[in-house]
């Protein structure tokens, strides 16, 4: 008689217990948002381009698939009024991250790889893209926000060929950067190869895989991780653009979100819903300590670098860095492999300084400057497509 009461107490306990654990559970997933559209997802889909009647913005909802620095999408498209085949690109001055990018070194390869991104959907599309970069001329570097925001950093031209067949095409729409581990196996020569031969004559593409190497560029990016762990600016600037819940993703479309770590699936929404509860996770030392961790798990699954460097370090050649950079990601998505940049040494702000002098005396001897240091690898998995904004809100109204 005894011993049934208690086993009725110990079943009355377990299914409050598993009560109380459904409903905490379907809490967190309903602050995420889970039953929410994903709208910041729409122009990942292959015909969302196709929606525009203007190819000019046609080209621009392709081109804001690329990867830019921050993910803060600094992209401005003006329309030609007269000319239905001209609009240009302007970098977007309020969307600078001044902390990490002081000199907007980033925000110049971000406007390159938004070019290339266009260029690519041009050929499938039926247009050829004729750039021309800073046609009014140079930034005034002493104003530099309003040079951004009156002087162009191209001019597009566009050239009706006819549709073709692009091989790059359809790396367009899979994520640029992948955080995850990849496997051990060396690039094969072939690979390395047609990576290099991306190279320009001002700006090289190398690929560095010499254990020797390796374990130098290892050190780099771990090193430069634990300085701006450390420097509570930069990483106030980060975190104040973190989104953390299907609301806010829906709401800014860009910075960064759990789905950049390579979350996926119900967990994105249990994060989410855990961050929105206790937002403390996601900044402070937690997110240094995390930023930290995953680098090291990063360069513990790196088995070779790129580096993209330009003989000068003029906005023409940041740009033209982007545009191979973007060309790079869609060559390495096409042979199976993804990319990650590790950008920290290369970063500017003074407690970078010695990093920063360091690997350019290793690796850029002769006075060149390394836009973008990249782990490169065959990913061990796929990882979901990150915010972008609508092309409507690229587009300027004078
Ligand atoms: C100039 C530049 C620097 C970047 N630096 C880093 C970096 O240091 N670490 C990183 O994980 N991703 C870096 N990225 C990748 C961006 O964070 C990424 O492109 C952006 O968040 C959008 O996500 P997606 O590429 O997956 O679409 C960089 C991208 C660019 C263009």
């Amino acid at each position: 008689m005894k011993k049934q009461g208690v086993k009725k107490t110990m079943l009355i306990i377990l299914c409050s217990l598993g009560t109380v654990i459904l409903a905490a559970f379907l809490f967190l997933l309903l602050i995420s948002g889970i039953f929410l559209p994903r709208h910041y997802l729409e122009p990942w889909n292959k015909n969302y381009a196709l929606k525009f009647d203007d190819p000019r913005i046609q080209l621009a909802a392709y081109g804001l698939l690329a990867a830019n620095g921050h993910n803060m999408q600094p992209w401005k498209i003006r329309l030609d009024k007269s000319d239905p085949r001209i609009f240009y690109l302007y970098a977007d001055s309020r969307r600078m991250t001044n902390e990490v990018d002081p000199y907007a070194r980033q925000m110049m390869v971000s406007q390159g790889t938004f070019l290339a991104y266009m260029q690519v959907a041009g050929e499938k599309i039926g247009y050829r893209t004729d750039i021309s970069l800073f046609p009014d001329g140079a930034y005034d570097e002493k104003n530099l926000s309003t040079s951004m925001d009156t002087k162009p950093v191209a001019k597009i031209t566009l050239g009706k060929t006819g549709p073709q067949q692009s091989p790059l095409y359809s790396a367009l729409f899979v994520p640029d950067t992948n955080r995850g581990p990849y496997k051990a196996d060396r690039l094969t020569a072939a690979q390395t190869g047609r990576l290099e031969s991306l190279s320009e004559p001002d700006v090289s593409v190398k690929v560095y895989q010499d254990q020797a190497d390796v374990a130098r560029l290892n050190d780099y990016a771990m090193k430069s991780a634990v300085v701006e762990s450390g420097v509570k600016r930069v990483m106030d600037e980060s975190a104040a653009i973190f989104r953390a819940n299907e609301y806010q993703k829906n709401k800014y479309r860009y910075g960064f979100s759990v789905e950049g770590q390579g979350t996926s699936g119900i967990m994105v929404h249990l994060l989410q819903g855990l961050v929105t509860l206790f937002p403390s996770m996601n900044s402070g030392k937690a997110a240094s300590d995390l930023f930290v961790k995953s680098t090291q798990a990063s360069v513990d699954s790196t088995p070779a670098y790129i580096m993209i460097q330009t003989k000068d370090n003029r906005r023409e050649s940041q740009v033209k860095s982007g545009l191979i950079y973007s060309r790079l990601i869609l060559e390495a998505g096409h042979l199976g492999l993804a990319v990650q940049p590790l950008s920290q040494a290369l970063e500017e702000y003074p407690e970078m300084k010695k990093l920063y002098n360091g690997i350019h005396r290793d690796y850029a001897a002769d006075g060149s400057t390394i836009q973008m240091l990249v782990r490169i690898g065959k990913p061990d998995q796929n990882v979901p497509q990150t915010m972008r904004r609508d092309v409507t809100d690229l587009i300027m109204k004078n």
